[in-house]
């Protein structure tokens, strides 16, 4: 399997709890790489177009003004299948569903205060690493 990359972004709910460090360590331990990581608050007009997927859902305002109401950590991620890597230490998107051991299972408070982003295919990825992050901030 050759090596991927993935995007990841530690929400507010876990910088607010200082969970940045537990999360990274979950992400090493699963095998996978931080090559590129920032520490940002997000504006509202950038949470809205990185979540414009998602424009026409009910969650969508309230994800917004969540994802806007603190720091994020945004993060990239390298290992084979970085996608599918990622999403397995992540767990499922309503925490009270994920696996146990996984980071939304340990540390979401909630479907929307649920730790933790990581794209959902190797395409997306590739446009929400664009999103955040230019060449020369990424490294391997
Ligand atoms: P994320 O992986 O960041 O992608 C979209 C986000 O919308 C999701 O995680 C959740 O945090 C949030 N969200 C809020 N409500 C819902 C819902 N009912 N279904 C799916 N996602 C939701």
């Amino acid at each position: 399997m050759p090596v991927s990359r993935t995007l990841s972004i530690i929400k507010p709910d876990a910088t607010r709890r200082n969970l940045t460090g537990a999360i990274n360590a979950a992400i090493e331990e699963a095998g996978l790489r931080i090559v590129g990581q920032k520490r940002i608050r997000l504006t509202r007009a950038q949470a809205e177009a990185f979540y414009a997927v998602h424009k026409e859902r009910p969650f969508f305002a309230d994800l917004v003004a969540f994802m806007s109401s603190g720091p994020v950590v945004v993060q990239v991620l390298e290992g084979e299948d970085a996608v599918a890597r990622n999403r397995t230490v992540m767990g499922a998107t309503d925490p009270a569903k994920a696996a146990p051991g996984t980071i939304r299972a340990r540390f979401g408070e909630s479907i929307e205060a649920n730790s933790v982003h990581g794209s959902d295919s190797p395409e997306n990825a590739a446009g929400e690493i664009s999103f955040f992050f230019s060449s020369d901030e990424i490294t391997g």
